[in-house]
């Protein structure tokens, strides 16, 4: 049975990438693919190893019914580019960090996360970590379009 892996990745893993880790994982297991696509996080950052995520983005995936507690901060590493099919990246300086970081033959892996959501027009998900609360609901948005568009990219891999 074929398997595909994917690690979302932003600058603390407290806030951006566990939330599209969350949002995943609920949609991964609404389709009944728990089996087939492994979803992690990390951060290009070491300042919150250990951290559970951010209280406010707790909050915020909370009211969507997405539950962020059990997940831990960690950092990415070389190793995770052989372990993961994709690395998903919230915005530009993620992108420039992983690149330093994969060993040069997985650098394909790197992908930006609104890539998969190309109706919303946006390159970016914002790091809301300095701002409010709506900071927090606009990476949920952004994370629900765009974990939609890539379970749909990732289904298209399993014709058995
Ligand atoms: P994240 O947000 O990259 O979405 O987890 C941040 C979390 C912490 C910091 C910056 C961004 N920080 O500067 O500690």
């Amino acid at each position: 049975m074929k398997k595909v892996s994917v690690c979302f990745v932003c600058l603390g893993n407290i806030c951006r990438s566990p939330t599209a880790e969350a949002v995943m994982r609920h949609l991964v297991g609404q389709a009944g693919l728990a089996e087939r696509i492994d979803v992690d996080s990390a951060g290009t950052g070491d300042w919150h190893l250990g951290e559970a995520p951010d209280e406010r983005a707790q909050r915020a995936g909370q009211r969507r019914g997405y539950g962020l507690a059990p997940l831990r901060a960690r950092q990415i590493g070389a190793d995770d580019f052989e372990r993961f099919d994709l690395v998903v990246a919230m915005d530009d300086a993620n992108v420039t960090a992983l690149q330093n970081v994969a060993p040069t033959a997985t650098r394909d892996k790197i992908r930006l996360l609104m890539e998969f959501a190309p109706q919303r027009n946006e390159r970016v998900v914002t790091d809301p970590y300095f701002g409010g609360e709506a900071g927090f609901e606009a990476v949920l948005d952004q994370c629900e379009a765009a974990c939609t568009g890539l379970l749909a990219a990732l289904r298209t891999q399993f014709t058995v």
